[in-house]
């Protein structure tokens, strides 16, 4: 019998692997320049840890989550996003005040599988504590920039939003009440369940286009924004003019989540269609931590989806090769000395593979082409008479003879000519 992957869920293979390799690395490069530490939770939590964080009127939690029962009769859950969990660990782990983390892994949500939306993808998230300044949200933003950049994305719109703080939040939970209520009967089952259960922002997710065209012209929030929240938001926008990364104010964007508070962005993409066109999205949320048991902290963050930034990368016919220096081509006779002359490369840190197959010559050659690596290394009979290694460029074809004791030298020589042109 033949076992086929899940719905939804993806092998990822060579050579689209390599593309989410360069883009992992990529991004923990910029990572590790802004001073973010690495955390790493759990892929299952207790389910009611998302429905507490996320919000139980979340598409995520009503229609997406992945739950069972363990065998002691738990409540578990595949987690669908990033945040919960670090803040539950931030919490559990009395991690300091102010840290910065970040994470990568596989998040789970049961949504109807398409080009940019699966079951299983992968996010890496970064998420601040302990700073409630305007300029940490800026930051972040400019961190997001800067991977999205440094992974190869050049053609995304910013959208920025601010929602309401505690302050000035329940004017317009009010407005947007007595709104939506006069609409009541325009708007899907799924929305009118979400005022009953008093989810009202998340009627503003709703993508039915009959409730779009009701929150279209429903009240918005940046006329109940408070004096501080309006000073913030116009910092923002002027540091964010200040460093040049282009942005649009939306001022429907409220998130799917239910624990935004303050500032919030998406960077959004026209490759993918419009219902998974968010590449990278994130924002305030000064209460989660505190509405989790911890102290009254404030954070905020982002996460970002590598399946779909692949996809992008994939759509533009970006392909990342294989970037292999040496290959050793040799015979049966003089397998241990080649094989030891590969470990010795590997050592000093220089790509290199072999055959151990006893292939001809020919072939080996051919191997190596195909796997387009810089220099191909000969040790045949003529070779091992002589205490030397013939050496052919494989961008020129020119060959010459290398002495042994110098092999390791010369191709370390040659390598870092081929970086500097
Ligand atoms: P989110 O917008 O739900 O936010 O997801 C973040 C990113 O994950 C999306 O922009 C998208 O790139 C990717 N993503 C989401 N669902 C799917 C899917 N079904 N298939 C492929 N990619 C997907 C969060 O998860 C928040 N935790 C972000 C955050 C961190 N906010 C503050 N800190």
């Amino acid at each position: 019998m033949k076992f086929q992957r899940l719905r939804g869920t993806k092998d990822i293979l060579p050579p689209e692997s390599l593309l989410w390799e360069k883009v992992i690395i990529n991004t923990f490069n910029i990572l590790k320049n802004y001073g973010i530490k690495l955390i790493i939770t759990p892929t299952i939590e207790d389910r009611n840890l998302f429905i507490r964080s996320i919000g139980e009127g979340t598409d995520i939690v009503i229609k997406e989550m992945y739950e069972f029962k363990d065998k002691k009769g738990r409540d578990i859950a595949l987690r669908p996003e990033g945040t919960a969990s670090i803040v539950r660990a931030y919490i559990e782990n009395s991690l300091p005040e102010k840290i910065d983390l970040c994470y990568l892994g596989p998040m789970f949500r049961y949504e109807k599988p398409q080009k940019g939306r699966n079951r299983e993808f992968y996010q890496i998230g970064v998420e601040s504590f302990g700073v409630a300044s305007i300029y940490k949200d800026v930051e972040i933003i400019k961190l997001a920039y800067d991977i999205l950049k440094a992974v190869g994305i050049n053609d995304f719109t910013l959208r920025i939003n601010m929602l309401n703080c505690k302050e000035c939040n329940t004017d317009y939970i009010k407005s947007l009440t007595k709104y939506l209520n006069k609409n009541i009967n325009t708007l899907c089952d799924n929305c009118r369940g979400k005022i009953e259960r008093n989810a009202i922002l998340r009627v503003l997710d709703c993508k039915e286009d009959k409730c779009r065209s009701i929150t279209a012209n429903a009240p918005l929030i940046k006329d109940f924004l408070c004096k501080k929240c309006m000073w913030n938001l116009d910092l923002a926008k002027d540091l964010l003019n200040n460093l040049k990364i282009p942005f649009k104010e939306d001022f429907h964007l409220v998130r799917g989540l239910d624990y935004y508070t303050g500032l919030v962005f998406e960077f959004i993409t026209d490759k993918l269609g419009p219902q998974q066109n968010t590449l990278l999205a994130g924002g305030r949320y000064d209460n989660l931590v505190k509405e989790m048991g911890g102290k009254d902290i404030p954070a905020t963050g982002f996460a970002m989806g590598i399946d779909r930034i692949v996809e992008v990368l994939a759509a533009e016919g970006i392909q990342e090769e294989q970037k292999l220096n040496i290959y050793i081509v040799s015979d049966s006779e003089r397998m241990q000395k080649a094989f030891l002359l590969l470990l010795k490369l590997r050592e000093n840190n220089i790509s290199a593979v072999m055959n151990f197959d006893n292939k001809s010559f020919k072939s080996q050659m051919r191997e190596a082409d195909d796997k387009k690596v810089k220099f191909v290394l000969i040790l045949g009979e003529e070779e091992e008479k002589g205490n030397f290694v013939s050496m052919k460029d494989m961008k020129t074809g020119e060959q010459k003879k290398v002495g042994n004791e110098i092999v390791i030298e010369e191709v370390k020589n040659l390598l870092a000519q081929d970086v500097i042109k």
